[in-house]
């Protein structure tokens, strides 16, 4: 995989003007929320901005029993000692760097108390166990993702927090994009690679239907490049789309059959 353009930066290729977006977001010290499927490139926008911009990034991948210490540090034992170990969100605010809450609905309930002074006009990260109060410098950013395709009732961002993030919507770039994304990442051509982009098109259809999701850039990417390693098509679109979207029968039958309409 190509992960450096000549540039040096983490390759991306923006959609729209999500660039601008973050960059007036971070001078303005305003946080951002980044909605979308899985493998559409969120990661990756961070990843390329960060480095843009020269700031470290702590990234976190949320779950359901990630806590407010996770986030902000704890007293560990270290050789019959405690100490104060920070956590990669107060790391981040001390460094003046990116924070970014990778499926930040997955977290605690106690977390959204951590954010909520971080996110607005105060900036301010609390440390109860220390008594430590920082004001976050300029140059801090919160970035924090989500999937919408996953919510449960059960599992939704509060409007008290949502409405504290700027947000960019996220989707499957367009087929041109798209398709320079999957010839870079994996060094076909773009006529091999507007094949892969051609076929999800007629996948992303059925997705709601019969897929929970349609099949992701990352997948894409995948397939292309078992593709360039040599392996046959048929082969290598069944191990990185066919199964790996879904278990059913005849889910997978439709989904070669479409295989076969772009390729017959
Ligand atoms: N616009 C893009 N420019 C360059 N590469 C991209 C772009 N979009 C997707 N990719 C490629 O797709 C892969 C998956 O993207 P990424 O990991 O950023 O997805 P994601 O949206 O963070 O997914 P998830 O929600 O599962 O974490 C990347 O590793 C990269 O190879
Ligand atoms: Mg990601």
């Amino acid at each position: 995989m190509k992960d450096l353009q000549d540039s040096g930066l983490p390759f991306y290729t923006p959609h729209t003007d999500e660039c601008t977006v973050f960059k007036t977001a971070h001078a303005k010290g305003l946080p951002l929320l980044l909605k979308g499927p899985t493998g559409c490139g969120k990661t990756r926008f961070v990843e390329h901005m960060a480095a843009r911009l020269g700031l470290p990034l702590h990234t976190v991948a949320c779950h359901d029993d990630l806590s407010a210490a996770d986030l902000i540090g704890r007293y560990l034992l270290k050789g019959g000692e405690t100490v104060w170990v920070d956590g990669p969100l107060t790391r981040a605010v001390r460094e003046g760097g990116i924070c970014y809450l990778d499926e930040v609905v997955e977290a605690r309930k106690d977390v959204t108390v951590v954010l909520h002074p971080l996110t607005d006009d105060r900036r301010r990260l609390v440390i109860d166990r220390t008594g430590e109060e920082l004001q976050a410098p300029p140059s801090f950013m919160l970035v924090a993702s989500y999937n919408p395709g996953y919510q449960t009732v059960l599992k939704k961002l509060k409007p008290s927090t949502r409405q504290r993030f700027l947000s960019i919507g996220f989707d499957f770039p367009e087929p041109g994009i798209e398709t320079q994304v999957v010839a870079a990442e994996t060094g076909l051509d773009t006529m091999r690679a507007g094949a892969l982009v051609r076929l999800a098109g007629h996948v992303r259809h059925l997705s709601g239907m019969d897929l929970e999701e349609g099949v992701s850039t990352r997948l894409l990417i995948y397939a292309g490049t078992l593709i360039q390693g040599g392996m046959q098509v048929e082969r290598a679109i069944e191990a990185a789309i066919v199964e790996p979207l879904s278990d059913e029968p005849e889910v997978q039958q439709a989904l070669r059959d479409l295989a076969a309409s772009v390729y017959g």
